[in-house]
C-alpha cells in the first residue's frame, strides 16, 4: 500500500495535479508527526526552503561518489540570514542521510544592498541599503556559519586562502545585482591552482531569474546578464539552468536550479555512474 501511495505521488500527472498540491498541503501537515524522510520531505515540498535542500542533498551525493566527506555550501546575499540558518539546520540532516558534512558561508556587506553599478543593477528595483543585517542575532542563531563580510569584490578573491573550504559543491546566488553576482564568479578563477576547493560540478540556485512585472529580469540585465557574461568570456566554466527539473511543474523553484562545469577541475572526467547505470544498462537489455 505504502509502495502505491508512494508511486502515486512520484507520478508527474498526479505531482502537477490539485491532488498532488492537496497531498503535498497534508504531507507538509503531518510531516514532523510522521517522522517521513528527509528525501520525501524534500520532494513533497515539505521543507522551508525545498531549493536550498535540494541542492545541498544533490550535492552531497556527487561529493560521496568523488569520495568527499565534506563539502562547503555558499550562500552569496545574505540580508538577515534565514537563508544561512536554513542551510546550517539543514546540513545537520545531510549529514545525517549521507553522511557528508556541510559547511555553511555567507558573503554579505552587513549594510545592506552597496550602491547599484548602472543600469543592468536594476536601480529601478534595488537600492542602496537595503536589507540590512543584525549581525549579532545572526551569530547567535548560528554560531556555527561562517560570515564572510564585505563587499563581494573586495573578499572574494582571497577567500579559498583565507578560509581554505572544504570542496565547494553548492553556492546560492541572492544579491539581485549584475555586478554583484559577477564579481561572485571571480572564485571560479582559481579552479586550476586550487581545484581541491571545488567539485567538479557545482549545484547552483540564482533567485533573480523570475519575478514580477516591475522587476523585468531578462538576459540583458541583473543575474542572467551575468550568466551570459560569465560563459561568453571564457571556455573552461559554464553555468547553465538544469534540464532534470525544469518539466517538473509543480516545483515552484524549477527554472532557478543552475549548474556550474568546471572543465578544469582534475576530476571533472571521474566516473560516477555506478548504480545508475548498471540499472539503465539492465533496462536497455533486449528481452528475449
Ligand atoms: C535579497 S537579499 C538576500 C536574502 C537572503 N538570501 C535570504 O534568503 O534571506 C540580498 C543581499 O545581498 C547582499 N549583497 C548584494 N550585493 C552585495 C555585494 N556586492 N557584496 C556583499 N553583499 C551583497 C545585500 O546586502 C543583501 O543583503
Amino acid at each position: 500500500m505504502k509502495a502505491l501511495i508512494s508511486r502515486l505521488l512520484y507520478t508527474r500527472e498526479f505531482r502537477n495535479s490539485l491532488w498532488g498540491a492537496m497531498a503535498r498541503g497534508l504531507i507538509r501537515r503531518t510531516a514532523k508527526r510522521m517522522k517521513y524522510s528527509v528525501d520525501f520531505q524534500v520532494d513533497m515540498l515539505a521543507v522551508d526552503r525545498p531549493h536550498y535542500a535540494w541542492c545541498m542533498l544533490g550535492a552531497a551525493r556527487l561529493a560521496k561518489r568523488l569520495g568527499h566527506d565534506r563539502i562547503s555550501a555558499i550562500e552569496f546575499g545574505v540580508a538577515g540570514g534565514n537563508g544561512l540558518a536554513y542551510m546550517c539546520d539543514f546540513a545537520r540532516d545531510v549529514e545525517r542521510v549521507t553522511g557528508v558534512k556541510v559547511d555553511c558561508y555567507g558573503f554579505e556587506t552587513g549594510q545592506g544592498m552597496p550602491e547599484p553599478e548602472g543600469p543592468y543593477d536594476l536601480p529601478y528595483w534595488f537600492a542602496a541599503s537595503q536589507y540590512k543585517m543584525d549581525r549579532a542575532a545572526l551569530e547567535a542563531r548560528v554560531p556555527e556559519a561562517h560570515l564572510v563580510l564585505g563587499d563581494i569584490d573586495e573578499t572574494i578573491d582571497g577567500f579559498l586562502e583565507s578560509h581554505k573550504p572544504a570542496p565547494i559543491g553548492v553556492i546560492f546566488n541572492d544579491t539581485d545585482y549584475h555586478s554583484s553576482t559577477r564579481d561572485s564568479f571571480r572564485i571560479f578563477r582559481q579552479v586550476k591552482n586550487r581545484p581541491e576547493h571545488f567539485l567538479p560540478r557545482i549545484f547552483m540556485y540564482f533567485d533573480d531569474v523570475l519575478g514580477s512585472e516591475f522587476e523585468m529580469y531578462a538576459e540583458h540585465n541583473g543575474q542572467l546578464r551575468a550568466i551570459a557574461e560569465l560563459n561568453a568570456e571564457q571556455k573552461a566554466i559554464r553555468i547553465h539552468r538544469n534540464q532534470n527539473l525544469i518539466h517538473q511543474d509543480y516545483l515552484p523553484y524549477r527554472h532557478q536550479i543552475y549548474y556550474g562545469h568546471l572543465f578544469d577541475h582534475p576530476n571533472y572526467n571521474t566516473y560516477i555512474g555506478e548504480g545508475r547505470q548498471e540499472a539503465i544498462e539492465d533496462r536497455l537489455k533486449l528481452r528475449t
